[in-house]
């Protein structure tokens, strides 16, 4: 994609929405939206437009007014035990907001770009490749699978990229897994973590910058882009309290059916992604690597993340 197409990103001030919009307003001309009147976050020049992707109406105006040439559509309702209660608004927001871009993105031949995830998947045998059944165990996984067969169906050229447990620091962000664990663990809190659900959490910044990879070599269909590691909930809390110096005996070991959770949760999900590191130079990272990289930058975690440490 040459750079001086315009992108517009939906989702903008969510976890992976800032980071998107963060490298690519280098390279592109980023039309940042989200649900929001504002943007969390600012830099020179960045063109915030406040977008419900519900909203068809307002969505049609945004889209004829900037004529991006990809649209990523980070935009989605993420509470996976939110979704189980909030079915009507889950599928409004994951569904129809998918639906209204796929019919925008059809007509005016833009590319569309949409994140979804290993929870599309039934965690019986993970982690999946690309074409492996899916065969959703909860009602977010279920919007996220019908918006993928919306995508496929019509016509548009499209980037369907997996990913699973995000996550990061970020400006405003709602608490991501790893947010949440060095809140209580600065808190010295004692926290229950399972040991039965797997899978290969991913750093948003890495996911982020694989993505302007993929856009800047017009990369097109499915792929898994996740963290290179596969491991337990609790060995990851584990990991994240070493890197981080908090004391790993505040983790204690639980079973998944002992959280009754709202929503079911697949216990061996995650992603292979063979495919993706086959075509990508940006390297995906291990737990240990993607920690590491947070700790350098825990300047920026200490302004951003001030209330929790
Ligand atoms: N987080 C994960 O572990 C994970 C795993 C696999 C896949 N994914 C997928 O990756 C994508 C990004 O996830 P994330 O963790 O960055 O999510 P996030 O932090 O929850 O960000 C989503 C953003 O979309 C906004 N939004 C919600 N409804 C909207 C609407 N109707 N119109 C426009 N914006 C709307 C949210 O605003 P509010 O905050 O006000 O609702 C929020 O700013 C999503 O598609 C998600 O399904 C996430």
């Amino acid at each position: 994609m040459n750079a001086y197409a315009t992108v517009l990103i939906t989702g903008a001030n969510g976890l992976l929405g800032q980071k998107l919009v963060t490298d690519f307003h280098p390279h592109y001309k980023v039309i940042a939206c989200d649900l929001h009147p504002e943007s969390f976050f600012s830099f020179p020049n960045l063109s915030y437009e406040n977008l419900d992707i519900t909203d068809r109406r307002q969505l049609g105006f945004h889209i004829s007014f900037y004529h991006p040439q990809v649209i990523i559509n980070a935009a989605a309702y993420t509470d996976v035990d939110g979704c189980e209660i909030h079915k009507d608004k889950a599928r409004a927001v994951n569904v129809g907001g998918v639906r209204n871009l796929v019919s925008f993105c059809r007509e005016q031949k833009i590319k569309l770009i949409q994140l979804s995830t290993d929870y599309i998947f039934n965690g019986e045998n993970g982690p999946y490749f690309e074409e492996d059944p899916p065969d959703p165990v909860n009602f977010y996984g279920e919007t996220k699978l019908e918006s993928e067969r919306i995508i496929k169906e019509s016509g548009v050229d499209f980037l369907i990229i997996r990913t699973n447990v995000l996550y990061g620091f970020g400006k405003n962000v709602k608490s991501n897994f790893l947010l949440w664990l060095l809140e209580k663990l600065s808190q010295n809190e004692k926290i229950k973590i399972v040991t039965d659900q797997f899978n290969n959490p991913t750093l948003a910044d890495n996911l982020s910058l694989c993505i302007l990879e993929m856009v800047k070599k017009n990369i097109s269909e499915i792929y898994h882009i996740a963290g290179s590691e596969y491991l337990s909930r609790y060995d990851f809390a584990i990991k994240v309290a070493d890197k981080f110096n908090f004391d790993k005996n505040n983790i204690l070991p639980t079973k998944t059916e002992l959280l009754q959770q709202k929503a079911k949760r697949p216990y061996k999900g995650g992603l292979k992604i063979d495919r993706a590191q086959s075509i990508l130079e940006t390297k995906l990272l291990s737990v240990n690597q993607a920690l590491e990289y947070l700790i350098k930058s825990k300047q920026t975690f200490r302004e951003l993340s001030a209330p929790l440490l």
